[in-house]
């Protein structure tokens, strides 16, 4: 069977800029020293024993550490290279509030000239920039005045996001607000597995509104500064196979969007397994599984993608893929959920384009797990810096050179 994708179909990567960089100061960087010592010691007990076997690097502090992480920072051009190489035209990654606004009210001229020597360096290789606003970090200052379960982060969240978008003016075709307000506001607020932290009930129902609200505040700046742009945000969705979860199904995947309705140019959907099922690593064993005991899916993305059709939005996905440290499934994954993606598009789904995750391996940060599980298209041997393609990355380099595939 062959699949054609459109013409224009936006294909790559992407990355946020706390997982890759390095060096950054932030309430992530804070919790790491807090909390890696007990997140060591505490592996053991989390995961299975085959991950253990594989992954004996959960047992050290240092792996949940971010640091220098993969040096994106300094070495964005040979990244970039690679990304060209790969055939790459779109590439997704986020601006460090923390590093434009370190101080309240002070910003940093040369990080937003460092941001736009990124910009540069993609359009230089053809390559469109998606460029999320936050993906997750806060700067100090706004952890401290209580992160987004705070109102004050609203307005302070669209100064920032005025600060960026007229300093690029024109120049950003695809804006992500935020990355995954359910997951932040889910595994961090409510379980306290990463910051923010438990927040009580209270305080995740006023994250969760108070994103709302800075979503439209920003989806209104950007659209001041520049008409043309195109404003959405990502969010993590999950397939829930039984019609009985519809109100999971709400919760999780709509919710968002109702509260921000009216302010979306395109949806960006990021999906990595279906749920409602028993984790499949108890049922099936490893063959069927993430490292991170993840059950792959693909046909889910056909269903979910499908229920967004409703929206009559254009759909980017904008995040997809697993924890393969040994590169065995990734080629297949992909190949797969691009032809379950193909079917959606067949059903008359727009979309526009597949953004996988991750472009190189970095430091994971859903449930402060560290360097260990390896998403990346491209190896990062984190000793010595050196990047290494992946082979699924050369299979999806062909998928893109042809702009179809055929299973
Ligand atoms: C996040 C990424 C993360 C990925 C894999 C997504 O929820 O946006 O930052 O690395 O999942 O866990």
């Amino acid at each position: 069977m062959k699949y054609v994708f459109p013409k224009n179909f936006y294909w790559g990567a992407g990355t946020s800029a706390h997982q890759v960089e390095g060096g950054n100061v932030n309430d992530w960087t804070e919790w790491e020293k807090e909390h890696a010592d007990e997140l060591a010691k505490n592996a053991g007990g989390k995961w299975q024993k085959w991950q253990q076997e594989k992954f004996p690097e959960m047992f050290d502090p240092q792996n949940y550490i971010s640091g220098r992480a993969c040096e994106h920072y300094s070495r964005f051009e040979e990244d970039f290279d690679i990304a060209k190489e790969l055939g790459h035209n779109a590439h997704r990654f986020s601006i460090e509030w923390s590093r434009i606004e370190p101080e309240e009210g002070k910003f940093d001229e040369d990080e937003i000239e460092h941001y736009k020597r990124v910009v540069g360096a993609l359009r230089e290789r053809g390559i469109e920039p998606f460029v999320t606003l936050w993906h997750w970090t806060l700067p100090l200052w706004v952890a401290k005045q209580g992160g987004w379960a705070s109102k004050k982060t609203v307005s302070d969240f669209s100064r920032y996001t005025e600060k960026v978008a007229s300093a690029f003016g024109g120049d950003i075709k695809f804006w992500i607000t935020f990355n995954e307000p359910n997951i932040y506001a889910g595994i961090g607020g409510i379980k306290g597995l990463q910051p923010p932290g438990k927040l009580g009930l209270y305080g995740v129902f006023s994250c969760y509104k108070n994103l709302a609200r800075a979503h439209k505040n920003a989806y209104k700046i950007i659209h001041k500064i520049n008409k043309e742009t195109q404003v959405g945000f990502s969010n993590s969705v999950i397939y829930y196979p039984s019609k009985m979860l519809f109100l999971y199904d709400f919760i999780w995947n709509k919710l968002f969007i109702y509260l921000t309705r009216g302010c979306h140019d395109f949806l960006g959907l990021n999906y990595y397994t279906r749920g409602g099922v028993k984790l499949d690593t108890k049922i099936g064993g490893t063959e069927n599984v993430s490292d991170l005991g993840w059950g792959i899916y693909p046909e889910g993305i056909c269903h979910i993608v499908k229920s967004f059709k409703k929206y009559k939005l254009p759909i980017y996905i904008t995040e997809n893929g697993l924890a393969d440290a040994k590169d065995e499934k990734r080629a297949k994954f992909i190949t797969n959920h691009l032809s379950w993606l193909a079917k959606a598009m067949e059903g008359g789904c727009d979309v526009r384009g597949y953004l996988h995750w991750s472009f190189l391996d970095n430091h994971e940060f859903v449930e402060m797990r560290g360097f260990w599980p390896r998403f990346g298209l491209v190896e990062v041997d984190y000793k010595t810096m050196r990047r290494k393609i992946r082979p699924s990355a050369l299979e999806y380099k062909k998928i893109i050179e042809n702009n179809a595939l055929e299973i």
